[in-house]
């Protein structure tokens, strides 16, 4: 175990996903926010430094709210990770965006409340304002795609994700109002991982795994409405899919981690 553990890219990992190479080194990372979810796990992958830590918890003991994003965020900061990869469980808001695609999300919007969302609660050496116009990296979102045609896996290019804060599901009124604003998937943990990393200066993707059709479809009486159990379900029989969506999107990233 050396003192000072480095890492080329950070992946974060979602519901059902805790572990990414099977022989990874462990670290505990200490930050000024508190602990992270869990130990960081490092492995070489495809010739990169690997960091996987998955965001709630060994054993998904945080719920999304309580999760400490600060301390995972600036965890692979100081890792001195350059690609920040960040897949996600969604539920999809539209008929043509099933469960087991992908979206390589363009935009996020945040409907989260009363999390830790900033780096820079006081302003003590000036204003801190971070442009946010851009919440994903498109150099990123190119490599996964890319990476998504090479592995034969559907992969939407852009869609907006509305982060709600859970750890309940949307109603139906909210689900429908969140697809008549324009927006494609839903999820409960972007926000404020996204906005954090940009305050890190760290290059962030974020990839939904579709899992549900939220509180159901208007064009579908016979969809059932997201449960706990079918997130977990389907999560877990596309996780195959995310691996090697993250395998073959390494060595792009890790040439871009060098720019
Ligand atoms: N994660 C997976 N499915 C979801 C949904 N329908 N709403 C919020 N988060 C989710």
């Amino acid at each position: 175990m050396s003192d000072r553990p480095r890492a080329d890219i950070g992946v974060f990992g979602g519901s059902g996903f805790y572990t990414l190479a099977a022989q990874a080194e462990s670290f505990d990372i200490t930050t000024e926010w508190g602990p992270p979810s869990a130990p960081v796990a490092i492995a070489e992958m495809s010739g990169a430094r690997v960091a996987f830590l998955p965001r709630h918890g060994t054993g998904h003991r945080l719920p999304p709210h309580k999760v400490n994003y600060r301390a995972n965020v600036d965890a692979m900061r100081q890792l001195g990770v350059r690609a920040l990869v960040s897949p996600f469980a969604a539920g999809s808001l539209r008929p043509e965006i099933r469960p087991g695609d992908f979206v390589v999300c363009d935009q996020v919007v945040d409907r989260t409340w009363g999390r830790e969302s900033t780096f820079h609660d006081e302003f003590a050496d000036g204003p801190v304002h971070i442009p946010f116009a851009e919440p994903y990296d498109p150099r990123l979102r190119r490599i996964v795609l890319d990476a998504a045609a090479e592995v034969g896996a559907t992969a939407h290019d852009g869609g907006t994700v509305v982060v709600v804060n859970g750890p309940r599901f949307s109603s139906r009124a909210e689900s429908r109002w969140h697809r008549e604003s324009g927006w494609h998937v839903v999820n409960m943990t972007q926000c404020p991982e996204a906005p954090l990393a940009m305050e890190a200066g760290l290059p962030f993707v974020g990839i939904a795994l579709v899992t549900d059709y939220d509180a159901g479809l208007d064009e579908d009486p016979d969809v059932e409405p997201v449960s706990q159990d079918a997130v977990f379900a389907v999560f877990e029989a596309n996780l195959h899919k995310v691996r090697e969506l993250i395998g073959a999107a390494i060595p792009a990233l890790a040439d871009v981690s060098e720019t």
